[in-house]
This record gives C-alpha cells, structure tokens and sequence, in this order.
C-alpha cells in the first residue's frame, strides 16, 4: 500500500540562512537521506505564498533555484522515486483546492491568525493582501492535496495545521453522507509531529543583533542573520558584532543571556555537537570575545564548505527531478482535487 506522507516547505522569499537550514531543511533532508524508503517524502517550494508579501519579483526565479540547490548541495537525493521536490505554482490544483477551502473558511477564523497579525503590522494598510489574509487556507491545500500524515510545525505554523485539520473535518463531515470513506486525509495533531519529528523541530536561531527575536529572512538589515550565501567572512564579522549582555560570564541560559545562549547554540550546530557539551565547555568563562571568535570560525568553516558543494549542484538533474516529480505531484493532486470538486458540484 501507499507510503505515509510527510511533506514541508520553505516560503519563497530572500535567500535561506542558518534558521531555516538547521531548522526546517536539514532535518527534512536527514529524513529523506536515512528514511526514504520508509516514507514519500515532499519537499516544495511555496512560490505563491511568496507573493503574498511584497517581493522583488524580477528575483524570484533565481532565489527559487537557489533553494533548490540548497536542497540538493545539503544531500536530498535526487535518485529516489518516493522523494519528491516540485514547485507549488506548477501544480495548479494548490491554487484550485484552495479556493474551494476558502468558501468553507469563515473570516473570524483567519482573523485569529496570529501569523496574519504579526506579519500585517509590519506593512502599510493598503500592502496588507487578501492572499497574505488567506495564507493559512493555501497552506491546507498544500497539505491535504497530497494526504500528507507529517508536516513539521515550529511554532508559528501551529495555528496553520490545526487550521488544517479543522477545515479538512469540517469537509469531511459535511459531506459524510455522499463520501462516507472523506474527501481529505487529516494530518496528525502538533502534539504527534512533535513526538515524530523529535525535540529539535522547529528550533530557531536567533537574530544576532537582537537576540529577543528569531532569526529571519524578511530581516530588513540583514546584519542579525547568516545567510547561506553570505560571504564568509563577512558572516564572521556579523558574528563578531552580536549582541550580548553586561553579565560578564558565560551561562547557558536564554531567559537572562540570550545572545550568548543563542551563540552556543549556533555553535553546537555548525561543530554537529549536543548543546549540552558545549554549554558545559564554556559554563563560567569570562571571555565574550573568545566564544564569539570561536562561533566566527565555525561559521566561516560552515560556508566554506557548504558554497563549495553549492557549486558543484548539477543544473541539468534538478530541472529532471522537477519535470517528474511534477508530473507526479500533479496526478496525485488532481486526484484529491476531484473529490473535492465533485463534492460541491462542479464535477
Ligand atoms: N507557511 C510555511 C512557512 O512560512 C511554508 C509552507 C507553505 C508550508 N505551505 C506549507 C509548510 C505546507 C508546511 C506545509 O514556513
């Protein structure tokens, strides 16, 4: 029978940094490297939730693939059959499904979208779109289009698969009578991706300027966050000027000093080593300028490395695993789609 699904994607918006590496691809990645016989695995790129905040667009193809090529220099395999990478737009069922999930969504519902609040305030009234509003229900399309069981949420996405769950139920329910086997898969509750996915999901990487907030792409200096491809030395130098505190000794301990905790923590991950060791390593010391020469090194070893890989990506084999998994993507996805479309009639 058909495999359990577990499906993520990055947003399109400028480069990828070490938040989203660590956080989100890498662990997608180790999944399809040590599982992918196990599991089908998606792994796409969301172009249109990225023009739901104001972009550069003439950008946009080149940042789509150089998160492709990220995928591919960090080790997805590309010679898997059950692991799949393909972009959203060129699946038009995503766009299709999603306007029907609309006319099942109630506008209070999406008004309690703390995402949808924290990411309008910071744009001008008449900038804030109806798609960055229906962000959520484009969300649950890409999900249940493809019966996917696994979806790894950090914390702001929480909202969005619970969202998901409801609006798939509420269909299922609604039209039990005609399709009592559902239209949609539901995908499993946060609680159970948590307990798949493990403890580090949806880590994040504070900004190295300030350190009370996550570190982010849509960052408006950019001095805050490594980019994967920042210059190294130049990402070392960010490093060197990182916020810390006036405590004067190093602990490890986010509440009281989250700059250097949020440095130990980068550490660790560049040196693939537990967080524990490193903290007890440098528990007490006095020196801020040695720890952050320390995290400057590992990070200008980091993308040495990874830029290095990056260059040697091989064009030609992704733009062949994206002409078969969309062929792929788009079958399956149709499937879903007509259920749905017979459900409400139009079909
Ligand atoms: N909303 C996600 C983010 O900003 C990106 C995303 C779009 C996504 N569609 C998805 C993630 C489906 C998981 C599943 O990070």
């Amino acid at each position: 029978m058909s495999k359990p699904v577990i499906l993520t994607a990055p947003r399109v918006s400028s480069s990828l940094h070490i938040g989203n590496y660590f956080g989100a691809l890498l662990p997608m990645i180790d999944m399809a490297k040590n599982h992918g016989n196990d599991y089908q695995i998606n792994l796409f790129i969301a172009d249109l939730h990225g023009i739901t905040t104001p972009i550069d667009y003439t950008l946009m193809p080149s940042i789509i693939q150089s998160y492709l090529r990220t995928f591919v220099a960090a080790g997805f395999p590309l010679d898997n059959p059950d692991l799949h990478i393909y972009r959203q737009s060129f699946i038009p069922a995503h766009s299709e499904l999603a306007w029907i999930l609309d006319c099942f969504t109630s506008m209070g519902e999406m008004n309690r979208m703390t995402q949808f609040k924290d990411k309008s305030v910071k744009l001008s009234e008449e900038r804030v779109s109806v798609g960055l509003f229906g962000y959520p229900v484009l969300m649950a399309a890409d999900i249940l289009l493809y019966n996917a069981n696994y979806v790894p949420v950090g914390d702001d996405q929480t909202q969005h698969l619970e969202f998901t769950r409801d609006i798939a139920e509420r269909i299922n329910k609604r039209f039990a009578d005609r399709f009592p086997e559902g239209i949609f898969t539901i995908p499993y509750n946060v609680k159970k991706q948590h307990e798949f996915f493990g403890k580090d999901q949806g880590l994040r990487i504070r900004d190295l300027q300030d350190p009370a907030k996550k570190m982010s792409k849509s960052d408006e200096t950019g001095k805050g966050v490594i980019f994967m491809n920042d210059d190294p030395d130049a990402a070392a130098k960010k490093v060197m000027s990182a916020t810390t505190d006036s405590v004067g000794s190093i602990h490890y301990d986010y509440a009281t000093q989250p700059g250097i905790s949020n440095l130990l923590e980068i550490y660790a991950l560049l040196a693939a080593q537990p967080i524990v060791e490193v903290a007890a390593e440098w528990e007490g010391k006095t020196s801020y300028g040695e720890l952050k020469s320390a995290v400057a090194d590992q990070v200008r070893l980091f993308l040495t490395k990874f830029q290095a890989n990056l260059a040697n990506v091989d064009d030609t084999k992704i733009q062949a695993k994206l002409q078969s998994s969309e062929a792929a993507m788009n079958h399956i996805a149709n499937e879903t789609l007509l259920r749905a479309q017979k459900a409400v009639g139009l079909r």
